[in-house]
């Protein structure tokens, strides 16, 4: 098989694929940014063959209008704004606002916006009974999984896909609800009372206040970590058909109800290839412990026969500087220093590593920097959260991004179910073979 492009002829251009002497055309698509795509719609009814790409290292799954990201040249833009315009400027439900609908709501669209959300924050008072169920040491990722699934138990009048306003309405129910669930899943963790939202506060404010509050006393939300929450929030709202994101849209793709795959997102994201990196990258830099011993994990990381890899760097599509961990650095050491942890010696291990990381040969040529999650482990224990909570909190902030992609997907006209094919390697067809016959086969996996 051979791929010459075509660019000559009438028309748009094509890419010729040759297979046993036929030609084919593929048609190319041209997006406003990014790599050209070969239209393989039709490649199976006219060729007969499957494409291979495990990982999708080289498939554009869908068609979108949200998020871009230039991997070589560590861009990331929402709807068009670069994301530290975002981070540094905007406000977490703005940032929603331009997600969900394309373009940055006016004052009024906000406030109305935000006024919509609001009302939403709190959950059907009988959820709070199925925390009970859960051990309290239960990690919050999977009491996440169980009660966000859950919320289409509750909420009957917003799961038909068809109805626009139902679908807006489980939209606008899953951003106002999503930090109140968490910060629930938190409280029932360590044994304290729920708090309830206060709408007077912003989201990520409200947020700190709802897990950090006590009925005992009065609890003062720190200017300082609530903008670092709030940049926290939009640095993670959106990334383009990641994994988990890619998940929304593939049980959505059924026509599952929304909740569903929301709550199928959650679990996607739970894994430490994925959203459980920032988890993973503190407790690397709790075990390396001091700027001593990082040339003995540097050494470890490079290592073929060790499958151990330096947590928080590197990254499928960022081959340069993540723009994320630019400004999670920044906002890293503003809360380190609001706390009083300017001389954590974990931050010096970080900074050191990052360093060493940055000048070594290996790291270089394979491209490997450091992610988002390098800093943001740090940051969100400084702002007072344990580990098993980070993952979370990335859930909250994606939630909006995983909303704003399965709206985009439900409203394509052009959807249709995902399904896969697969280059089969297993056992040819054979007959069935009866038990006093069978001799003790090697088993697969
Ligand atoms: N430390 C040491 N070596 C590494 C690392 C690392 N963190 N990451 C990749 N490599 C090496 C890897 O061993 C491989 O080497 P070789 O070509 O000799 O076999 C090469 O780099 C390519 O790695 P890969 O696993 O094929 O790359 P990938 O694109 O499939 O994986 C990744 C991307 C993020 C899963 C991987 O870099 C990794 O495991 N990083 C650590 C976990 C992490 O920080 N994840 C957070 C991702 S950012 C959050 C998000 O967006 O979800």
């Amino acid at each position: 098989m051979s791929v010459a492009e075509n660019l000559r002829g009438p028309g748009a251009p094509t890419a010729t694929v040759t297979i046993d002497g036929a030609r084919y055309d593929l048609p190319i698509r041209k997006g406003t940014l990014g790599p050209d795509v070969l239209d393989i719609n039709s490649f199976y009814q006219e060729t007969g063959c499957f494409t291979y790409d495990p990982g999708y290292t080289s498939t554009a799954s869908c068609e979108s209008k949200i998020t871009f990201i230039d991997g070589d040249k560590g861009i990331l833009l929402y709807r068009g704004y670069p994301i530290d315009q975002l981070a540094e400027q905007g406000s977490f439900l703005e940032t929603a606002y331009l997600l969900l609908y394309g373009e940055l709501p006016t004052a009024a669209q906000l406030a109305e916006f935000t006024d919509r959300i609001t009302r939403h924050t709190m959950v059907h008072e009988q959820m709070t009974r199925f925390y009970t169920g859960f051990r309290r040491d239960a990690h919050p990722m999977a009491v996440m999984v169980g009660v966000v699934g859950a919320l289409s138990a509750f909420y009957h009048d917003s799961i038909d896909i068809k109805d626009p306003s139902q679908r807006e309405m489980a939209s606008v129910r899953m951003i106002a609800k999503m930090p109140t669930i968490a910060a629930m899943a938190y409280k029932y963790s360590i044994g304290q009372p729920f708090v309830y939202p206060r709408n007077e506060l912003d989201y990520s404010a409200n947020f700190l206040h709802m897990c950090f509050a006590v009925p005992s006393e009065e609890y003062k939300v720190n200017p300082i970590l609530a903008r670092a929450m709030r940049r926290i929030f939009i640095l993670h709202a959106d990334h383009e058909q990641n994994a988990s994101t890619s998940t929304v849209r593939l049980a959505g793709s059924s026509g599952a109800n929304p909740f569903a795959c929301i709550s199928a997102g959650i679990a996607c994201l739970w894994g430490p290839a994925h959203g459980g990196a920032n988890e993973a990258a503190l407790t690397m830099l709790q075990e390396i412990g001091t700027v001593e011993r990082i040339p003995e994990f540097i050494k470890r990381a490079k290592d073929k026969d060790d499958s151990f890899r330096l947590m928080g760097f590197g990254h499928r599509v960022y081959k340069n500087y993540d723009p994320r961990a630019k400004i999670m650095q920044k906002t890293c050491h503003e809360v380190l220093e609001a706390v009083g942890l300017r001389n954590d010696p974990i931050l010096k291990v970080a900074l050191e590593l990052e360093r060493i990381a940055l000048s070594d040969d290996y790291f270089i040529q394979k491209k490997l920097y450091p992610n988002i999650d390098f800093y943001s482990g740090i940051t969100l224990k400084a702002l007072g959260f344990p580990t098993d909570m980070f993952t979370v909190l990335f859930a909250i902030a994606r939630t909006v991004g995983w909303i704003a992609q399965w709206k985009e997907m439900i409203a394509d006209p052009s959807q249709r179910i995902g399904r896969p094919r697969q280059l089969y390697t297993g056992a040819t067809e054979r007959a069935y073979v009866p038990m006093s016959q069978r001799e003790a086969p090697q088993r697969s996996s």
